[in-house]
């Protein structure tokens, strides 16, 4: 898979995005329309997403928010994922249950629905799969489920909560399920980017739209892609030059999907981020190496692609990333 990505990438900087037009559209995040009219844009406008059951948002809402879904009662899925902070900690590794450290960066929980798989190495295929891991991972939130369940069975108001969204008591199926749900809720619509795409030609600067027109043509836009401007594919992290080796201390963190595959191939390979709300997300990368976007960009340009930007070009870039922000539901 990652050797067939690379190969993509690669004929899509020598031959340009119309080799792209007729490839597995389903996997970019594509819409139905834009596939069936033949995609001019490889990014697409967030769409309001089918309502959820109320109550079981509710619940979610409540348990994403909730300390005793840790060992020691003192993180919630909000300590790593302010919602008010862009979905992010603002950390270059988390600081889970006890102040334990973690060893990768915390992606935003911001649209992630839209992502093909979770977690920098793909490693979930659900929301659902997803939500119940930080719960018992022992850097993160630290607890088990019966010492969980025990303590929702014990509060009436989860109990009947539980009740009545799923019929049963508070389950380990229905903790992942209500996260899950809400999960779906936290999208961000009406970023001036999307505005732009949807025929509002002032909406984004004429320097953020030179800096589209150079995501485009210099190829960032074949990596990141699709409604969520990535989240879509694997790639490897380093396709023009060893970031791993020049950055140095590298540690099975860092060898990304292969943890999961244990194929060399996937060394080094990530799920692609979106960049979606991607000034609000700093530091960037797994590592959290990159503190600000400026850097992000340069360094993405010299790994990924072979190229040294100018200042111009990176503030145009960014310029473009940042029109990328949309705002919250509420
Ligand atoms: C201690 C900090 C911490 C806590 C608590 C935490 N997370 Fe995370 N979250 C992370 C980190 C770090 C990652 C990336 C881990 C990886 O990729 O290996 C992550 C990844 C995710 C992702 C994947 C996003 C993507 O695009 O791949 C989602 C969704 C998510 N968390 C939701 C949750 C939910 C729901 C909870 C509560 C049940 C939660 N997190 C609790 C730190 C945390
Ligand atoms: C060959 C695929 C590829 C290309 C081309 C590419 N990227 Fe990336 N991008 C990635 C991958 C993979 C990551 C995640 C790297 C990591 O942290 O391990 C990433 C991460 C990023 C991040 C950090 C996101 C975050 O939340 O941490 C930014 C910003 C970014 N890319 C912007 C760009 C820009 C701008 C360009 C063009 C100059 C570009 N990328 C070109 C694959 C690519």
């Amino acid at each position: 898979m990652a050797t067939k990505s690379a190969v993509i990438s690669l004929a899509l900087l020598s031959t340009g995005s119309l080799w792209w037009m007729t490839y597995a559209p389903e996997r970019r995040g594509l819409t139905h329309h834009q596939q069936h009219h033949g995609a001019r844009e490889l990014v697409s406008p967030l769409e309001t997403p089918e309502p959820e059951d109320p109550a079981e948002v509710q619940l979610g809402r409540r348990l994403f928010a909730e300390k005793r879904l840790s060992g020691g009662q003192t993180v919630s899925c909000q300590s790593c994922h302010d919602l008010q902070a862009g979905g992010v900690d603002h950390l270059v590794r988390s600081v889970g249950d006890h102040g334990a450290l973690g060893n990768i960066n915390a992606p935003t929980v911001y649209n992630a629905y839209l992502n093909s798989s979770l977690f920098w190495d793909g490693r979930a295929e659900t929301l659902e799969e997803q939500a119940g891991a930080p719960i018992t991972n022992p850097k993160e939130m630290n607890a088990g489920w019966s010492m969980v369940l025990a303590r929702l069975n014990a509060d009436a108001s989860y109990h009947s909560a539980f009740q009545k969204v799923y019929g049963t008591p508070p389950s380990r199926e229905g903790v992942v399920a209500a996260l899950a749900a809400y999960e779906r809720t936290l999208i961000t619509l009406d970023s001036p980017f999307d505005r732009y795409l949807r025929g509002h030609r002032q909406a984004i600067s004429a320097e953020a739209l030179r800096g589209y027109e150079k995501f485009r043509s210099y190829g960032c836009i074949s990596c990141h892609q699709g409604a969520n401007v990535g989240g879509n594919m694997y790639q490897k992290f380093g396709v023009m030059g060893d970031y791993f080796q020049d950055r140095g201390h590298v540690t099975s963190v860092d060898w990304g999907r292969f943890n999961v595959t244990h194929k060399e191939e996937d060394r080094y390979v990530f799920r692609v981020p979106s960049l979606r709300n991607v000034a609000r997300t700093a530091p960037y990368f797994h590592d959290g190496s990159a503190t600000n976007l400026p850097t992000a960009i340069r360094v993405m340009a010299h790994y990924q692609l072979g190229r040294h930007l100018s200042q111009v070009e990176v503030n145009e870039l960014a310029a473009f990333l940042n029109s990328l922000t949309g705002v919250a539901r509420p």
